[in-house]
């Protein structure tokens, strides 16, 4: 089987679909690999993919032509398209409900797609979640743009001169992305604050040394102090404890359970919180603004438009030189001032909007890439019996099987059919707005 590795074409891309460590990997596996000559960019020159035992061509047509499995990294153009043939297998970042056309075109041409944001969160796809590795890339980032953009120190420090206060940083969306922007920003010495809708990360978040915004906790403050009473153990608990075993101290569960939050808890757990608890979190979020230095959201909900949480007059509420890094930004953003690819400056506050991020970081892109597509081109092909070094004819060969949920999920086109219902659903609405 003959994998292709495209130069990518799609303007600030910097990333490569395979990088040299793979490709000497998976020729050992019996693969030939065909690269484009410069398509590792100024930092996988082509003498390193020679060495790992790839071919290196000349040109984009030599690689569309001699592959079978073709591995890139941005969705293909037009024109890479038409050098496409029928049988091809094509691996990349594809966004099928937002380019449905681009997956249309490519059905049509009898190519099998598989797509790097279909797959599947699970445990076992794990190693194949490209989304992951770049959302950890991305979220790291958008901190250090955060901190370069800001006009003073993220850490509190002491001078003959004073001490600076530590900066404060609201991250909004505590997923992959989120994590590792609350993670660096408490690296750097700032107090963060993070938020999400969903309970579960609360733990996580304050794990990475985030305090989350919780209207709940702040009732607990509002309420808690002067109504809490000290537990003191009465009887056999009460001498137990005077002699020694102070286990027998602790409340019996009934006395610091209160009634019914068991099952609120359960029912947070399970279903997520309430609305009405979200509309209170909302406030506090609005009210908690004005004090942030920065402010970095990663909001996103699955084939939808960002979800807008920083509206102008949370913008106008915060203090002039703040920073706000919307990595949301492709999506339709999550502040309602963002401009993909630019930087608004509205009532003193800067509001950046960064698209592709992983390709500013084009060597870890890369290489974490690589391992992702690497994992996932193991995963649907297969080496004959008996011929572990899979050499020649005999070499791996694809071995497609829908019953497998990451192979069903990832492969959005085959055999000249849309397989993802959301790519299906959204090429009826172009349709229908086109009518
Ligand atoms: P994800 O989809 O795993 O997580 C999004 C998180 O946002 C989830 O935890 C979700 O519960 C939360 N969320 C949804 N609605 C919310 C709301 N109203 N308030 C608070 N939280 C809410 O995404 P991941 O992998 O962490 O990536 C985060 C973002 O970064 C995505 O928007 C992704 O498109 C973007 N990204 C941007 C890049 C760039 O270059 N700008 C590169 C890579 C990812």
């Amino acid at each position: 089987m003959r994998i292709g590795v495209p130069r990518e074409t799609s303007e600030g891309e910097r990333r490569v679909g395979l990088v040299p460590e793979t490709v000497g990997k998976l020729s050992r596996q019996g693969f030939t690999v065909l690269v484009e000559s410069g398509a590792g960019r100024d930092y996988n020159p082509d003498e390193a993919y020679r060495e790992a035992g790839a071919e290196v061509v000349e040109g984009a047509s030599e690689v569309y032509s001699g592959a079978d499995l073709v591995i890139k990294v941005a969705r293909p153009s037009e024109d890479e398209i038409e050098k496409m043939r029928e049988g091809q297998v094509l691996v990349c970042f594809l966004n099928g409900p937002t380019f449905p056309e681009t997956v249309e075109r490519l059905a049509r041409a009898g190519v099998t797609v598989f797509s790097n944001e279909a797959i599947p969160r699970t445990s076992v796809a794990q190693a194949m979640d490209a989304l992951s590795s770049m959302g950890s890339i991305a979220g790291y980032k958008a901190a250090i743009i955060a901190a370069d953009s800001l006009g003073r120190y993220i850490p509190m420090l002491s001078s003959a001169a004073g001490t600076t206060k530590a900066a404060k940083v609201m991250v909004f969306g505590v997923a992959v992305a989120g994590l590792q922007a609350i993670a660096i920003m408490n690296r750097l010495g700032a107090e963060v604050f993070a938020y999400d809708i969903r309970p579960e990360t609360k733990d996580q978040a304050r794990s990475l040394g985030a305090t989350f915004l919780d209207s709940n906790d702040e009732r607990e403050e509002e309420n808690g102090h002067d109504e809490f009473v000290e537990y003191e153990p009465e009887g056999f608990a009460k001498l137990m404890a005077k002699l020694g075993f102070h286990s027998f101290a602790e409340p019996p569960r009934d006395k610091y359970i209160v009634e019914g939050e068991e099952e609120e808890t359960k029912a947070a757990e399970e279903e997520g919180w309430s609305r009405e608890k979200l509309g209170r979190d909302q406030e506090l979020i609005r009210r908690r603004l004005p004090e942030m230095d920065v402010v970095i959201t990663t909001a996103l909900v699955p084939g939808r438009k960002a979800p807008t949480l920083v509206d102008r007059a949370m913008v106008e509420s915060m203090k002039p030189g703040s920073i706000i890094v919307d990595l949301a930004a492709e999506s339709g953003g999550n502040c309602e001032l963002t401009k993909p690819g630019q930087t608004v400056r509205h009532s003193l506050v800067d509001i950046i909007g960064p698209v592709n991020l992983p390709s500013q970081l084009p060597i870890h892109a890369s290489q974490l890439l690589s391992r992702n597509m690497m994992n996932l081109v193991n995963h649907i092909t297969e080496k004959p019996d008996g011929d572990a070094e899979g050499e020649g004819d005999s070499g791996p060969r694809l071995a497609l099987d829908f019953g497998d949920e990451i192979m069903d999920k990832t492969c959005i086109a085959h055999e000249g059919e849309i397989r993802d219902e959301r790519t299906r659903e959204a090429l009826g609405k172009t349709r229908g707005e086109a009518n």
